[in-house]
Parts: C-alpha cells; structure tokens; sequence
C-alpha cells in the first residue's frame, strides 16, 4: 500500500522538521525536495549550466550539509524558476512519493503539481519573522557567519521569486490544510500534523 504525505510551504516555516518527524513516526520514506534544487543551484554557482545538472542529477547521494547555505538557497530558488529544470525533476519525485511503504515529501509543488492525489496534505506557514529566526540560529549552529536582518531579506527575496514564478509556483493546494506554526512550539506542529495524517488514513 503507498501512502503520501505532501507537505508545502516557504522556507524555514517548520515544514521540513514536521516532514522529517512524521516519516519517523509513521516509518515512512522522506524525500526533502528543496535539496534537489539546492543541489542544481550549487552546480549553476560552479559554472554547470542548470539544465544540464538537472537532467543529469544523482539524487541518491545528495549531502543535506554542503548544501544548506544562503548562497545555495538563492541560486535554488533561481534555477527552480526554469520550467526545464522543474520538468527534469519530476519523475525522480513521483517515483518516490509511491514507494510502497508510504512517502513524505516536503517542497513548494508537491500538493499542487507533483502528487496532487496525495493522501494527505499540510501547508505549513509561519511570519516572516518568525522564518527568519529560526533559519538564522540553525545557519548559526552550522557555523555560517550572517545576520538576522540578511537571513530575513534572503527569505522574502526567496518567497517573492517562489510566489511569483510562473511555473508551479509556491501556493497551497486546493485540498491542503494550513498549518501556521508562528506561535507553536514544534512539538504541538508535530501533533497536530499528525492528527491531519491520522485523519486521512
Ligand atoms: O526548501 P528549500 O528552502 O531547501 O528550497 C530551496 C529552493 O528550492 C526554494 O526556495 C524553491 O525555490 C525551490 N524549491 C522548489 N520546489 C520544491 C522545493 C524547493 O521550487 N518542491
């Protein structure tokens, strides 16, 4: 039996914790999209050009670490506008989101465009500022020297072109709901996350 849990929303919004936990908990597979634009995003950085890193991409041995800074994240957000690169990522996405002992996937189009018939849906949100803090100590405990103010203009710069691409662009699905965790701890997201999927099932 497959099972998928999609999961949207902008960055640093909890969706990739909530993600990462309800794969635990449910012993699914959990595939952080995000990082297959990462990983196109540092080859165009290197000089490769977006398409041809897109069709070309190993997505089996991607390193989440290499690839969590700012520059990374703009470079993604950028190469993810390119309707060539969005396609060439498809069916690595789809093929993961059935595999058959359930899937969670979290990114930007996964409840609109890549698993619209998935079994549950979150949208997971949260204030700017609120984003922002949360990106900033995380890229502080990896060692990465940046502000709060440049983590927060990296953020909404990232959400606008997310917005606003024509292509898949950042948005809730239709039958997703939303989850605004600015005010909760991420625990309460966890359960209540939970008892959306626990619903659908
Ligand atoms: O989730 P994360 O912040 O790692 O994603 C990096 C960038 O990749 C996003 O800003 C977005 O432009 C792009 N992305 C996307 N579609 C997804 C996942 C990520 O366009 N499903």
């Amino acid at each position: 039996m497959s099972f998928t849990i999609a999961i949207d929303g902008p960055a640093a919004s909890g969706k990739g914790t909530i993600a990462r936990q309800l794969a635990e908990r449910y012993g699914f597979a959990h595939l952080d999209t995000g990082l297959l634009y990462r990983a196109v995003g540092r080859k165009m950085l290197d000089g490769i050009d977006p398409i041809e890193a897109a069709q070309a991409l190993d997505v089996t041995g991607l390193d989440a670490r290499e690839l969590r800074g700012p520059d990374v994240a703009q470079a993604a957000s950028k190469v993810a506008a390119l309707p060539a690169v969005r396609a060439a990522l498809v069916d690595v996405q789809r093929a993961f989101s059935r595999r058959s002992g359930g899937a969670v996937l979290d990114g930007r189009d996964i409840g609109t465009v890549i698993c619209p018939e998935a079994e549950a849906k979150l949208f997971v949100i949260a204030s700017a500022e609120v984003r922002a803090e949360r990106r900033w100590r995380e890229l502080v405990a990896s060692g990465h020297e940046v502000t709060l103010q440049e983590v927060l203009a990296d953020v909404l710069v990232r959400d606008a072109r997310d917005m606003n691409r024509a292509d898949a662009p950042l948005k809730a699905a239709e039958d997703a709901t939303t989850l605004d965790t600015s005010k909760m701890a991420i625990e309460d997201a966890v359960a209540e996350a939970m008892a959306i999927v626990d619903a659908a099932r």
